[in-house]
């Protein structure tokens, strides 16, 4: 199984602003769009149907064969050690899918999904699982799906959602606390949903097994009122973060017994990035400046050390000497994505490098792909990377990336059973495999790119697995001082100031497009300032306002609009 993930966390926040801009008032243009969004659609749908018939109610889905393979317990077990003798899947891939339902409108499957699990559900098996690969595609997909449930937007027929989905997410989270009893609390790659961490079990895992809990732990512990979730996860968080060398650097994988490093080589690539990611998207859902700042150093250590040129490679945590020169699909957005300011360039070159326009691993010195890693997993990052580039700037060029993603995923990849990963992207052989993130992700972050009216009444950030959590301002623990209104000095204490404030949403980040009801009337917030221009174009810093959900300061990119560019 090929680590995980991506990093395009950096322009999340972008598309936290923007409105619709100027051509997508061509009427050609809009249904350019919306025949793409309808042909992601069909994808999905082909995906979906395709696991419903022949895998559901395993974990996902053999589209070459028809059949199904129960793989959580094989996500990230190289080896496929310890696989259990009696297990007969989760439904993962159902699981994965909920929030892509829910975007996609199909309300009535979205239904009866919650139906079917909470009848059918049960973590109580034996079967040793990956926490990280367990905690971003399970606990993510039922925190996220919950919570969608429960909005204002009234989803589910009258009756038929009793939190069932937060009470499986609650005995999952349950499960997963063993793996924190270790004497560093950085817990074990490995649990036993039946039986907690197993005799013997390996103490070695990834800085990402440690450092990418905090999203989906941390918003069980807001839902269900019990803090042990995030305490366990913030734990794990500021241990990995004080095991940091003097650089700021990080390695790559660690012992949770003692607490030291086994690989001192690290990078934005597989094994850490998730760790960068979810320390900027936990700033913005609980509002802690703590990972802020902790993202800030981290940020500028990477830019510092891992840095040649347009590329980023991997380097010593100890000396910040350049150790391995490949750069993989999963890292190959980091450029492109904090340089939204200025280097559109790294998109585009890579694009054109790239055989077949799917992104394989590149050697960075030989310029040519890697003679062994062809594989192509249907990995959503690239869709994922065109959604956020084309959120924050408008350019109607990553419409045809997209298009271009969404054709090629249909002519290589797409079988009569369902989509099948590549395994040698030199000669398209396939592979007999559904990841159940071609559902969570691809499909989604292509259809979003095309229609991205489900992000018009509420800012979400999206978890690794690109499930959607939304902002409330109730998560927030700790609100800048601009959000602290005027008004609420006349209340007991600070804390008990926030805590009112945030129950009754006296200050929500409002615009056009962020808008929430705050006691029938929309209340700007605190410190939000407009961009000078509504189509959020600019020509210098001076143009540019406020943003409304971090209250940080935007900036004038290159290309030309305000945003939320990190350190130009
Ligand atoms: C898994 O399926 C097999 C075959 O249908 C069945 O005998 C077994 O009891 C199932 N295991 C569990 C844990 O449900
Ligand atoms: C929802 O999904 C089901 C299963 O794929 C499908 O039969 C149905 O037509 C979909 N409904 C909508 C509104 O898309
Ligand atoms: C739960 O599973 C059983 C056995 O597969 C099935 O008969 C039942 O209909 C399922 N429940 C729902 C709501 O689909
Ligand atoms: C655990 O390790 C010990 C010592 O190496 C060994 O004696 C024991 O059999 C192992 N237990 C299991 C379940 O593998
Ligand atoms: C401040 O709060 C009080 C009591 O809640 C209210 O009557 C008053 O109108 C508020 N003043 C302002 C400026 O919002």
């Amino acid at each position: 199984m090929l680590p995980r993930k991506s990093v395009t966390w950096v322009l999340l926040f972008l598309f936290i602003f923007f409105n619709l801009s100027t051509s997508q008032s061509d009427p050609r243009w809009a249904a350019k769009k919306r025949r793409l969004r309808n042909k992601v659609r069909t994808m999905f749908y082909h995906a979906y149907d395709n696991y419903m018939i022949h895998a559901f109610p395993h974990d996902e889905l053999k589209p070459l064969s028809k059949s199904f393979t129960d793989s959580l317990s094989e996500l990230g077990n190289l080896k496929l050690e310890h696989l259990p003798q009696d297990y007969n899947g989760s439904a993962l891939t159902l699981i994965d899918s909920l929030s892509s339902l829910v975007i996609m409108g199909n309300n009535t499957e979205f239904e009866s999904a919650v139906v079917w699990l909470s009848e059918n559900l049960t973590f109580d098996v034996d079967a040793r699982v990956n926490l990280f690969e367990c905690n971003i595609r399970v606990l993510g997909g039922l925190v996220s799906a919950h919570l969608l449930a429960t909005d204002s937007t009234d989803r589910l027929g009258q009756g038929v959602y009793k939190n069932q989905l937060l009470t499986l997410a609650e005995d999952l989270g349950k499960r997963f606390l063993p793996a924190f009893n270790t004497p560093t609390g950085l817990p074990y790659a490995w649990i036993n949903l039946k039986y907690g961490v197993v005799e013997n079990e390996t103490t070695e895992t990834s800085t990402s097994g440690c450092g990418s809990l905090i999203l989906e732990m941390g918003a069980l512990s807001r839902l269900t009122g019990d803090p042990k979730y995030e305490s366990a996860a913030l734990r794990s968080l500021r241990k990995l973060w004080s095991m940091r060398s003097s650089l700021n650097l990080l390695g790559t994988t660690l012992d949770v017994s003692t607490g030291d490093w086994i690989e001192y080589s690290s990078g934005i690539g597989a094994g850490v990035d998730s760790f960068y990611e979810y320390l900027y998207k936990a700033h913005i859902l609980f509002g802690k400046e703590e990972f802020w700042r902790m993202f800030h150093s981290a940020y500028i250590a990477v830019q510092k050390y891992f840095r040649h040129g347009p590329w980023y490679h991997e380097a010593d945590m100890r000396t910040g000497k350049a150790t391995y020169w490949q750069l993989t699909s999963l890292q190959a957005f980091w450029p492109g994505l904090q340089a939204g300011n200025s280097k559109p360039f790294h998109i585009s070159s890579c694009w054109r490098h790239c055989c077949c326009k799917l992104i394989p691993p590149y050697l960075l010195d030989h310029q040519m792909l890697h003679p062994t890693e062809k594989y192509y997993p249907l990995r959503p990052e690239f869709a994922e990377s065109t959604f956020y580039l084309y959120q924050a700037t408008k350019d109607p060029w990553y419409i045809e990336v997209g298009e271009s993603i969404v054709n090629s995923l249909n002519l290589y990849t797409k079988v009569e059973g369902g989509f099948a990963s590549i395994r040698d992207v030199t000669t398209m052989q396939l592979e007999d495999h559904q990841h159940s993130f071609f559902l969570a992700e691809t499909c989604k972050y292509l259809y979003l790119l095309f229609d991205d009216s489900f992000l018009v009444e509420q800012n979400y950030v999206f978890t690794t697995e690109g499930h959607p959590l939304p902002v409330l301002s109730s998560w927030q623990d700790r609100l800048p001082d601009t959000y602290i209104h005027s008004n609420w000095t006349s209340l007991k204490t600070e804390k008990e100031a926030r805590r009112t404030s945030a129950m009754s949403k006296q200050v929500c980040p409002s615009t056009t497009l962020n808008s929430w009801e705050c006691a029938g009337q929309q209340i700007e917030s605190a410190c939000h300032i407009p961009d000078v221009h509504s189509d959020h174009r600019c020509l210098t810093d001076e143009e540019c306002g406020i943003d409304s959900t971090n209250c940080r300061r935007r900036s004038c990119s290159m290309a030309g609009y305000c945003g939320l560019w990190l350190f130009i």
